[in-house]
């Protein structure tokens, strides 16, 4: 018999090989309890949260909890069943509208995950025969929808436009074409320059779906993303987000005005063959979009502490993954996967937990520290932080 886990052994050499360093595994910790969208307990310490998704820190917001209290009461634990069977509760509609308005969109979908929203709307609107232009740092649920629809793949280099029209451009003259791009690639927190980006798409006669997992609730006058940040959101034809992130809790949705958007509900099947999200979750998300609307004081100090983290960082002399703060992501570039785990072993014992990220998701073989900012972290977090970073740093050897 071919031991069918034969394949996994590099991977499982190389993480004995870490483990048998010493280190902690980075990739196994566990939070004993979370105090705050900010503070935690890890390994029987308090420790503060540099690595999770919680930009907008609505975790703990007294509103979105009561929500969920209330629908856990009056509604039940969950669904039992598929949004077009007996799935389909008045939260999932409210959640759905707090979604058109937020986006002031004409459809909003709530799917399971978000990554089942870009596994759904990808895999179904574009087929066998239609192609699929996208970054070639795309999340791995871009790459999945579009490997489930069997489209026609085309990547190009990370955030070129002139590769992006190039690709196009060789399209045969036709076809199905839509371009898929991130607001913010979440490896680096940099971000895509989308308004040239889709002048070209429109060129070329694509229509266009932007993920804004990570800069929805944050980016733009009413938190709606990059998209809107640079002016063009009435260009995009399908926006995917996630509740995982800023939203703060889980499920993913995608928002669209096209006249036959509709149809999706039928035909999607990552959205019809799952069962629907429980009816406490689609009210705290629906209570967390709303009160996204009137976020721009939280927005604000959010990217305070991201100027202060990126710009304190590199006055330490690490070396960060984008020149200038473009989101609230700042990824540390480690010089290697041992050194990475040292550093981020040496963190947490200072009491601060960041993200370590590893070859196959990030881009060129790079290890990372991954270091999201919350709109709850307070600036005198943010400088403990700092000194955290210098202190480890040093004693890892990387500054
Ligand atoms: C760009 C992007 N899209 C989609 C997803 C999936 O979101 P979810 O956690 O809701 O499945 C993620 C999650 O990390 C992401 O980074």
């Amino acid at each position: 018999m071919t031991d069918l886990f034969s394949k996994f052994d590099p991977l499982i050499q190389q993480r004995e090989a870490l483990l048998a360093s010493g280190v902690e595994d980075p990739f196994n910790l566990v939070m004993e309890k979370v105090l705050s969208p900010t503070r935690a307990i890890c390994n029987g310490r308090e420790t503060i949260l540099l690595g999770t998704y919680n930009y907008m820190g609505m975790t703990f917001d007294p509103d979105v909890i009561q929500a969920g209290k209330d629908a856990l009461d009056n509604f039940g634990a969950g669904t039992t069943g598929s949004r077009v069977l007996n799935g389909t509760y008045q939260g999932h509609k409210e959640c759905e509208e707090a979604l058109k308005d937020f986006y002031g969109m004409d459809h909003a979908m709530v799917f399971s995950t978000g990554y089942q929203a870009n596994l759904g709307i990808i895999s179904t609107i574009a087929g066998k025969d239609d192609y699929i232009v996208l970054d070639i740092d795309s999340h791995a649920s871009i790459w999945d929808g579009c490997s489930l629809g069997n489209a026609q793949i085309v990547p190009f280099k990370h955030n070129d436009i002139d590769a992006m029209g190039k690709r196009l451009r060789r399209i045969p003259e036709g076809a199905g074409k839509l371009v898929v791009l991130e607001g913010v690639y979440s490896m680096l927190g940099d971000i895509a320059p989308l308004k040239d980006m889709i002048a070209v798409a429109r060129k070329y006669d694509a229509m266009v779906l932007v993920d804004e997992a990570h800069s929805m609730g944050f980016i733009g006058p009413n938190g709606r993303g990059v998209a809107e940040e640079q002016g063009v959101l009435d260009q995009v034809d399908f926006v995917i987000g996630t509740f995982s992130k800023s939203v703060g809790t889980v499920g993913g949705f995608c928002v669209s005005n096209h006249p036959k958007f509709e149809i999706m509900r039928l035909v999607c099947r990552p959205y019809v063959f799952t069962a629907s999200l429980p009816p406490s979750v689609v009210a705290t998300a629906a209570t967390s979009i709303r009160k996204l609307m009137h976020g721009g004081a939280k927005r604000a100090h959010l990217w305070e502490n991201s100027r202060t983290l990126h710009g304190g960082l590199k006055a330490l002399g690490f070396e960060l993954g984008t020149g200038e703060p473009q989101s609230a992501i700042i990824a540390v570039i480690m010089p290697d996967l041992e050194r990475g785990a040292a550093m981020w072993e040496a963190l947490l014992k200072e009491g601060l937990y960041v993200n370590l990220a590893r070859p196959p998701a990030t881009p060129a073989n790079m290890t990372l520290l991954r270091c999201s900012l919350c709109a709850e972290h307070s600036a005198e977090q943010v400088q403990t932080i700092l000194g955290m970073f210098e202190r480890a740093g040093k004693a890892v050897g990387i500054v």
